[in-house]
């Protein structure tokens, strides 16, 4: 159907004065007297496009009032009242009813409402507004890397292997257990791939390989965690941006994860001023100050040790108890950036009990070369590290942890092969947009989220 989009005809002065054709959906209407108005949305822009009706003129109008209706309008584009611009409707087309059950009709909607249909939330301020700054953040990312030679690697979302060893991999299969079966490798020997399947926690461990071949890469899709935790930052599954990096030691990590996470932020505030206003005036009250402030900065950069002895003496009542080798719980995280940096830290040198086999140890036998950004609002938003890569080392490590080696020989080769000192990171996306936008949420940053004991 040829139309124009609302945003060229918002954005762009040649349309002034000319008869266009647009589509869209009525998300608000009004009528008076002798005149009816239409705020026309087609998806392509935040603001809506106000259709004027004189009714003088005999422009079937009244199948186009109720909110949700999708319509065709032809008519003169014209200056508005308020410096933007308006049509002067001259035909009006109906493309699909909208009856007066559509649960979006015009008043605010809370979040938690619209959760119960994702299938129409998508047609809100809020959710436009959030999936266009997820589309441009999506875009800034690609191009942050592209830009300085890495290379986009998609790796597999199936695997053999468990990269974070959390327990946290959900299985794929095509059988279900028998009792006919004698044992579990019997079992797993019948099914699809002929051995344990799950969903990839993390593309790193191909990441790693093609970082050994390539240099530098990176991966941006999607990452599956079991993780029965209810939290409002916890996907089932979520997307994830993993660069792999040869040569790369630890305070090389952190300034990468630093430089882009600058770049994609500042992309989107110079991209998106209509979204980020939004966000600033109905989600966060100084969002977009917060954000330039944070890109204007260095981030903060503190050892785990040091975290752990400004916790302990903050007099500070935690949920869960803080001692030297626990893990970071997030209200542990936000009190570390909200109160006593008030800005993004990076948290490094974990005890390697709680972090992965993969992780470089460090000298003193106890921490691993790992790091965490941790936001306010958020808490972490980032983890990553330099790799181990000594093979003896590594293999050590992962006998210590019990861990299958014969699952990961091809892992375990990058160390007999031309290892290299390298690291990287993951970037959860959704986390980020949440820091972005101040959706709070993790479940309103993404169209169609799963959870534990939620998919439809
Ligand atoms: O800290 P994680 O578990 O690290 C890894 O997976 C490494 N293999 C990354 C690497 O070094 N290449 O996960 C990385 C990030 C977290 O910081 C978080 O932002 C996000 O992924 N993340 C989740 N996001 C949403 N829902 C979940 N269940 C998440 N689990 C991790
Ligand atoms: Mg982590």
């Amino acid at each position: 159907m040829q139309h124009i989009d609302i945003k060229e005809i918002m954005e762009k002065p040649e349309y002034l004065h000319q008869n266009v054709t647009v589509c869209g959906w009525v998300r608000t209407s009004r009528n008076s007297k002798t005149m009816a108005f239409l705020a026309l949305n087609d998806g392509t822009c935040l603001p809506h496009l106000q259709i004027v009706i004189d009714k003088a003129q005999g422009v079937a109008y009244e199948e186009a009032m109720p909110v949700g209706t999708s319509v065709k309008v032809i008519g003169e584009v014209v200056e508005g009242q308020n410096g933007g611009v308006e049509i002067n409707a001259q035909e009006i087309s109906i493309l699909g009813k909208c009856p007066s059950e559509y649960p979006l009709q015009k008043k605010r909607h809370t979040l938690e409402f619209l959760r119960t249909m994702p299938h129409l939330r998508g047609r809100t301020n809020t959710f436009h507004a959030v999936m266009r700054v997820r589309s441009v953040l999506a875009r800034a990312i690609h191009q942050y890397f592209q830009d300085r030679n890495y290379v986009y690697v998609n790796t597999p979302l199936i695997t053999g292997s468990d990269c974070e060893g959390a327990g946290e991999m959900f299985q794929v299969t095509t059988l279900g257990y028998a009792p006919e079966f004698q044992s579990e490798e019997e079992y797993y020997a019948a099914d699809f791939f002929n051995r344990k399947a799950g969903l990839s926690v993390s593309g790193q461990l191909e990441g790693e390989m093609a970082a050994m071949a390539m240099g530098k890469i990176y991966t941006f899709g999607p990452s599956f965690r079991a993780e029965n935790s209810n939290t409002p930052k916890h996907l089932a599954e979520f997307w994830h941006i993993e660069p792999e990096v040869a040569f790369m030691e630890l305070p090389e990590v952190i300034a990468l994860a630093e430089d882009m996470i600058k770049f994609v932020i500042r992309q989107v505030l110079d991209t998106c001023p209509n979204e980020m206003k939004f966000f600033d005036q109905y989600v966060e009250k100084g969002l977009i100050a917060r954000l330039e402030e944070l890109i204007s900065h260095e981030f903060a950069v503190c050892e785990y040790t040091e975290a752990i002895r400004l916790l302990q003496e903050s007099g500070e009542k935690f949920q869960y108890p803080v001692e030297w080798g626990c893990d970071l719980q997030t209200e542990h995280e936000r009190y570390i950036s909200e109160k006593v940096f008030h800005k993004a830290v990076f948290v490094t040198n974990y005890p390697k009990e709680i972090k992965s086999f993969y992780m470089k140890q460090n000298a003193d036998g106890k921490t691993v070369a790992a790091v965490d950004l941790l936001v306010p609002g958020v808490g972490e938003i980032i983890g990553g590290s330099e790799r181990e890569y000594d093979y003896d080392k590594l293999i050590a490590e992962m006998n210590a942890r019990n861990m299958n080696l014969a699952l990961y020989q091809d892992y375990l080769d990058l160390r007999k092969y031309g290892s290299v000192p390298h690291g990287g990171f993951g970037l959860g996306f959704e986390r980020l947009i949440m820091y972005v936008t101040g959706v709070q949420n993790i479940r309103d940053v993404i169209f169609f989220p799963r959870s534990a004991g939620y998919i439809r």
